[in-house]
């Protein structure tokens, strides 16, 4: 019996340090969160019951993760703890009443905070100026990841406050919005077949990119939840720390709570599980907190974590069901990818029917197929993914595709992820094309929609882009459901869509990696199609937002002959091929980019950022040649030493004041 026990704890410390790894070091767990936490669990109890198997090795005493060699090792000033978990109301009373019972005051404080689901990181400032960004490592040493640090947006590199203290040692989360994730998951299933499981792995994994230039395109964002040492300013409160930080320039995460009894703290549970989906970013859980932080010294931390918080983590939404399908799809660009159809099933209040499965490769690690029993977990407006096989209906193993579902060509297999159709001519890739090619930010073709599309394709009436154009009331008129009205409804959007600028053409083209917002950039830079047709890489490199990699697509794009014939066939048929001026070409910043620096007096940081948008510019953080202005208020510090340096045009407020009266 000892042995057994024995036995079982050994294998669950081994299972978790494996487990670890993936998930802290690799961004890329094996296993969902809550099948994780179960294993702790059981560990947790098991060490509980049987001391004498007490190690201080064991995962439940120690901060998971290691710092990773190829990154250089930073010391924290204080170590990084983890938070201990509870997972119902009745767990979250006891923790309350152990902590009631140990500080002896009545008028106890606690603050609940959300719990994002990102990474930690630990930001120094040395006398105001960000020195070090890094990540939490093994809890004592971290990576040091300044310069990936330095591009997230939401992170000040100076604190813009008076006094700042001479040492501060704040931490908090590096996350993701949803909406961010799932784009970033599409491009990265578009351009190499492989994308994150949840928006905290994209975080992980984008913030220890090798390569600054590759975090600063993912769209990271910062939350302030803790700090470490601080030198030369008194704060009482954890809600005192949130609104310094946000005095200092940092985001001011709103969705937290102040709770002075018990109701108060379920009530806020309450209400935030209802949120949870609402919320732009993912969380899983609640952190409770004492709010006092001389509470908090006297209450102190164990090994692993603090004893003054503790995580509230939320329920798995996770389900069982059956995987009817394996369904094999072609994708604009010829990416072939696999997709579940499911028994249907409710979860977490939606109706589920598919989920993703991402790639070959991933049927291949989750040895599913057809017929299996699976186990699917959603998080938050991610499609469900499959988390593993429950029950397995045939040992047969799923077979990748060798030709395209569509045309029949042979599949190329780019990567062991990524499987591409490469026929120019597959019959799927065009209707995908055809679809993005009506869709709202490209041509807006309303009621031109996969129904029609079909109709036409099997009739044979669309062969080529610009037949769209030449279809005429016959045609329409003996689709399904369509009547005189519906009819002459479509053919005005067509004869309408003819007009639409040349940045919407450029977007429906399809051209690859050109998403709405760079066709639009090109669009103003360059007028018409006969000047892209013209154009080198050095003249869409020369555009700041264009590096090499997009300038090459264009090109490649645009030497193409069979492009050239889409194109013509499109000028033909009457479509417009240059961008207007418009108000919003003429606009007072048009392609300017901005950095802020100091306080301004009549509009906050973000007021001012908007402005400037709104007038067609763009901020950044930090000051380089590309930079056309910078903005500077009071107590302006190095970012305008660097800009007089550069002889980068400076503009103080009440000239801004001017320029955004004059608009
Ligand atoms: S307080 C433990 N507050 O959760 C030290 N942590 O599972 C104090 N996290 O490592 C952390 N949201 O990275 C705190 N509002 C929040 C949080 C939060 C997310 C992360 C943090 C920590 C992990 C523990």
């Amino acid at each position: 019996m000892q042995s057994n026990i024995r036995n079982r704890i050994n294998y669950l410390r081994k299972e978790l340090i494996r487990h670890n790894d993936f998930y802290y070091d690799k961004s890329n767990p094996e296993i969902s969160d809550s099948e994780y936490d179960a294993l702790v669990r059981e560990l947790e109890q098991l060490e509980k019951e049987n001391p004498i198997f007490f190690s201080s090795d064991s995962p439940t005493r120690k901060v998971s993760g290691f710092p990773s060699p190829s990154f250089e090792s930073v010391k924290h000033s204080l170590p990084m703890l983890s938070l201990d978990n509870v997972y119902s109301y009745v767990e979250t009373v006891r923790w309350y009443e152990r902590i009631k019972k140990s500080i002896n005051n009545e008028n106890l404080e606690f603050i609940i905070e959300p719990k994002i689901d990102g990474v930690s990181a630990s930001l120094i400032y040395i006398n105001s100026i960000l020195v070090i960004g890094a990540t939490r490592g093994d809890g004592e040493n971290g990576e040091d990841i300044t310069e990936n640090i330095k591009t997230v947006k939401d992170i000040p590199h100076k604190l813009e406050i008076e006094n700042p203290p001479d040492f501060f040692d704040l931490r908090g989360e590096v996350y993701i919005d949803k909406s961010d994730f799932k784009k970033l998951n599409e491009e990265m299933l578009e351009l190499n077949g492989q994308n994150f499981a949840n928006p905290r792995n994209a975080a992980s994994g984008s913030l220890r990119q090798k390569n600054p230039q590759i975090t600063a395109k993912r769209k990271l964002r910062f939350f302030a939840h803790s700090f470490g040492k601080i030198h030369g300013k008194q704060l009482e409160k954890q809600s005192d720390f949130l609104h310094y930080c946000q005095k200092c320039g940092f985001q001011l995460q709103g969705d937290f709570k102040v709770c002075r009894s018990l109701e108060e703290i379920v009530g806020f549970i309450d209400i935030m599980m209802g949120k949870r989906d609402l919320l732009c970013y993912e969380i899983d859980g609640l952190v409770i907190k004492v709010n006092s932080l001389e509470s908090q010294k006297e209450l102190g931390n164990t090994n692993k974590s603090p004893r003054w918080a503790v995580a509230y983590k939320f329920p798995a939404k996770q389900a069982t069901t059956k995987l009817n399908k394996i369904r094999v799809q072609v994708g604009r660009t010829g990416m072939i990818t696999p997709s579940a159809i499911l028994e249907p099933v409710i979860l977490a209040g939606a109706k589920i029917s598919h989920a993703t499965l991402h790639n070959f490769e991933e049927i291949k690690r989750l040895n599913v197929n057809e017929g299996d029993t699976v186990l699917i977990e959603r998080a938050g407006d991610v499609i469900p993914k499959i988390v593993k096989v429950i029950k397995k209906e045939s040992e047969i193993p799923f077979e990748s595709p060798y030709n395209c579902p569509s045309c029949n060509s042979e599949i190329v297999k780019e990567s062991e992820v990524a499987y591409r159709c490469i026929n120019p001519e597959c019959p799927a890739q065009f209707r995908r094309h055809l679809i993005h090619f009506a869709s709202r930010g490209a041509m807006d073709i309303r009621g031109f929609g996969e129904a029609v599309i079909d109709q036409f394709l099997r009739k044979g009436k669309i062969r080529i882009l610009a037949d769209i154009y030449c279809l005429t009331y016959n045609d329409f008129i003996v689709l399904d459901l369509f009547k005189e009205k519906k009819t002459n409804n479509l053919m005005e959007a067509i004869a309408a869509s003819k007009k639409r600028p040349l940045s919407r053409l450029l977007f429906a083209l399809g051209i690859r990696h050109i998403g709405e917002k760079v066709s639009e950039i090109i669009a103003k830079r360059f007028r018409n199609m006969d000047a892209l047709f013209a154009a080198d890489i050095e003249d869409f490199t020369k555009i700041p937002e264009i590096g090499g990699v997009l300038a090459l697509f264009l090109k490649r794009f645009f030497e193409n002959k069979a492009a050239r014939r889409v194109i013509d066939a499109l000028i033909s048929a009457g479509v417009n091929m240059t961008e207007p001026e418009t108000a919003e070409t003429g606009r007072q910043f048009d392609g300017k980019a901005f950095v802020l620096t100091g306080e301004l007096e009549n509009y906050t940081r973000k007021q001012a950022e908007g402005i400037i948008t709104s007038l067609g510019g763009r901020v950044a953080s930090s000051v380089g040649r590309k930079t056309d202005y910078v903005l500077a208020g009071v107590n302006a510090g190095s970012k305008l030493e660097k800009a007089k340096k550069l002889n980068i045009k400076i503009i103080y407020e009440e000239e801004f004041k001017g320029l955004v009266k004059t608009n």
